[in-house]
């Protein structure tokens, strides 16, 4: 028999649809979330060092993912007798680089049929037949893929970088422009490209102070810090 691929939503698609139990209850994603962004991750095992590193830092960057209006849903393919005795231990008897104590207070799923790893594309054979990779998913509001991730079973992810990311793709969508390469709020973005030689001239005979064109294609502009921040954090 062929063997099933398990193919993952691509950026600008819906993202599936599935109920699942989780350590805060039922969810039905992504429908539970309309009206949030949402990253959804999977990590390899629960009782594992890498994830148990990324949970403590994921569970203490919480509340500014909240800010920006995004929820965290963890998923691994163990059970959830697994995943509570996990964040009990988290909670109860890990202190790692200076984080104690961390409630990790986001649900995480179970998925022992492997359901939903098939779905999102996180199983990926040669890896491991047993663990899910450690997927990214970052869905916007309106539960469309906007950002898709993959790193190995060694790799503990850049959580940094996946609040940039959030922070990078709202500011593109409140402002219409693209953020370039290692943009943080603050640094100057870019302006849709002229789509008509018209535009082009002007662009490139403009005095305005706050726009500069390195080229007729790559024209930035100044957002403030603060004008960014204002429009997304809450
Ligand atoms: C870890 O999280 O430490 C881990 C999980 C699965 C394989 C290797 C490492």
């Amino acid at each position: 028999m062929e063997e099933q691929r398990n193919v993952m939503p691509r950026i600008g698609e819906k993202a599936p649809e599935f109920k699942a139990i989780t350590t805060q209850g039922e969810i039905n994603f992504p429908t539970d979330y309309k009206g949030s962004w949402v990253i959804l991750f999977s990590h390899p095992a629960d009782f594992t060092p890498v994830c148990t590193s990324e949970f403590m830092t994921f569970a203490t960057m919480e509340k500014d993912f909240n800010k920006a209006n995004c929820k965290l849903v963890g998923l691994s393919v163990d059970g959830l007798y697994s995943h509570i005795a996990w964040l009990r231990t988290i909670k109860e008897k890990i202190e790692y680089k200076g984080m104690k104590n961390v409630e990790v207070t986001f649900p995480l799923i179970e998925d022992i049929t492997m359901e939903v790893a098939k779905k999102y594309g996180m199983m990926m054979p040669g890896e491991s037949n047993t663990k899910a990779v450690r997927a990214v998913f970052v869905l916007d509001p309106k539960g469309i893929v906007r950002t898709v991730l993959y790193y190995p079973l060694s790799l503990g992810r850049n959580f940094d970088e996946l609040y940039r990311i959030v922070i990078a793709l709202q500011t593109a969508d409140a402002f219409n422009v693209a953020t370039p390469a290692d943009w943080r709020p603050g640094d100057e973005v870019i302006v849709p490209t002229a789509g008509s030689c018209g535009v082009a001239k002007e662009r490139m005979e403009s005095n305005d102070a706050n726009t500069k064109c390195y080229d007729w294609f790559f024209c930035t502009k100044k957002i403030s810090k603060e004008e960014v921040l204002k429009k997304i954090i809450k």
